[in-house]
């Protein structure tokens, strides 16, 4: 007989007046698998996590954990169950230190009511050995690389006795050699017979290290596989049900006019160390300018002064020739979205107005043309297939995919000459990334000069035209897109070539 850690059966979970972001669906988990749910954004596998988790009730449908029916109320009854969850965003506290972010809220009471720290740590470095996994104790969380701070949400769930773990999109903000390094845990953590279930989009991964596969599309389950006995392109199509087809080529475009010129810039991060090191770049009309480089080599900085967040110390930018200003129009999708790029309380409509408010098609001195504003989203909505289609829709109950597209479908339509776009798929499935990229290209065949900082290699060499590469503050190479590859930027990236090491 098949020991199921996890059956869930006919779930069913509707939101607002009736749309059903998981419809009658069916997930058996086996023990000691890793098992991954896939499906594009939107596609409920949060929700359906969510359940399991009990911050959500079902509308209908059971579960079973190790054969018995459980119900879970709330999360600390799914953690006493023995199953913890990692969300897409993490939940530490940055001015605790590692340690002290395992134990938070699960504090064992030692001599008079004190903190045992020695027993917490004890069983930590137990954790740590058992899993492989190397990390200071000690450490400020805030101080840490995103790959670590995941880390520190795995042990904070294995130390609360998880048997099942469940990972959402775990692997959407590490760079590549991260998440190798979380396969690594958890395939240690398969080894302890531990039942992992994670959710992605990202098809290679998912075929490379789970052991089944269940696909969701729009709430309901399209595919239940063998990872052994299935491929790149069946997944596909049972995630977004039908073919994807490629990007269409870029051509030269006629455009010549210089839009942006960044000359000997040189720019501090916030320890006041220099960040960009005298650094000369031109953009025209019509091209886009990758990025490249391993983050915290200056990418950062040089885009907050573009965007006019942070003074440059010497050198200039000019815009089209004139002095960049402040209040100059830039559109900007930001690398963190929560961040900068929306406010999560706001219904859909506010969002697509903000930084916008002064443009005249929105407000006269007096007032926001409210209808005006509402049938502009409605526009967007259609235009960049944001789901739900309901303007107002508060943010912060849209998915991952959808918040990045109303991103992008503002930032894209603004009247500007120069579009920066930081990691703007980061996080985003095939399909709405595919979108971003065409939304891209399409503004770039209208002759906006774009600036795309990714650490996506692939998608560099698919959209640039010309790509830079920056390593400890400068430039240290420069390539046509078509004439690189992801080998010979890689190098650059390292620091193990620059343009004046090559001959
Ligand atoms: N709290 C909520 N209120 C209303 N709609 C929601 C809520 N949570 C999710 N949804 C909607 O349910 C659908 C599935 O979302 P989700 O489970 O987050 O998808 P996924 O994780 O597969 O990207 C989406 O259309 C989303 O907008
Ligand atoms: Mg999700």
């Amino acid at each position: 007989m098949d020991n199921y850690a996890v059956e869930m059966t006919g779930i069913t979970k509707i939101f607002g007046d009736g749309f059903k972001a998981n419809d009658n669906i069916n997930l058996r988990v086996k023990r000691g698998d890793i098992h991954a749910l896939v499906g594009e954004n939107g596609a409920g596998k949060s929700t359906l996590m969510n359940i399991l988790y009990g911050m959500y009730r079902p509308d209908s449908g059971s579960i079973k954990i190790d054969s018995a029916e459980k119900t879970f109320h709330s999360p600390s009854e799914a953690i006493s169950g023995g199953i913890g969850m990692v969300h897409q965003h993490f939940m530490l506290v940055e001015t605790l230190s590692v340690l002290e972010n395992i134990i938070l809220g699960d504090e064992p009471a030692g001599f008079a009511g004190m903190i045992d720290y020695n027993t917490c740590r004890k069983r930590v470095k137990e954790l740590t050995g058992n899993f492989g996994i190397d990390i200071d104790l000690d450490a400020k969380v805030g101080s840490l690389p995103v790959g670590t701070q995941q880390k520190i949400e795995i042990l904070k769930i294995l130390y609360r006795y998880a048997e099942i773990l469940i990972l959402d999109e775990p692997t959407a903000v590490l760079t590549p050699a991260e998440a190798e390094g979380l396969f690594k845990t958890l395939k240690e953590l398969r080894s302890e017979g531990k039942t992992i279930i994670l959710i992605s989009h990202k098809m290679s991964e998912v075929l490379s290290v789970s052991d089944r596969i269940t696909v969701l599309r729009r709430g309901k389950v399209t595919g239940d596989l063998n990872t052994a006995e299935t491929s790149k392109s069946e997944l596909g199509r049972l995630i977004v049900g039908e073919d994807m087809g490629d990007l269409s080529v870029k051509e030269q475009n006629p455009f010549k006019d210089t839009i942006l010129e960044i000359k000997n810039v040189s720019i501090k991060n916030d320890k006041k160390l220099l960040a960009v090191k005298d650094t000369t770049i031109k953009i025209k009309s019509g091209e886009i300018l990758g990025v490249a480089g391993v983050e915290g080599n200056g990418q950062t900085e040089l885009i907050e002064a573009l965007s006019g967040i942070r003074e440059i110390v010497s050198g200039s930018i000019m815009l089209k020739g004139k002095e960049l200003r402040k209040r100059d129009a830039i559109a900007h999708i930001p690398a963190d979205r929560h961040k900068h790029g929306m406010v999560k309380e706001y219904p859909l409509y506010m969002n697509i107005l903000l930084g916008r408010e002064s443009e005249s098609v929105f407000s006269t001195l007096y007032y926001l043309k409210q209808k005006e504003i509402i049938n502009y989203t409605d526009k967007l909505i259609k235009e960049f297939d944001i789901r739900p289609a309901d303007h107002g829709q508060l943010m912060g109950g849209l998915s991952g995919g959808n918040q990045q597209k109303t991103v992008a479908a503002r930032e894209l339509t603004k009247d500007t000459d120069l579009i920066i776009a930081s990691h703007p798929t980061r996080g985003l499935d095939i399909k709405a990334a595919k979108f971003v990229h065409e939304a891209l290209l399409s503004e770039r065949k209208k002759g906006k000069a774009i600036v795309l900082v990714s650490t996506d290699l692939s998608e560099l060499l698919l959209l640039s035209d010309r790509i830079a590469v920056m390593y400890n503050g400068t430039i240290t190479g420069m390539f046509n897109a078509v004439q690189t590859d992801e080998n010979e930027i890689g190098m650059y990236m390292t620091g193990m070539m620059t343009m004046g090491s090559k001959k």
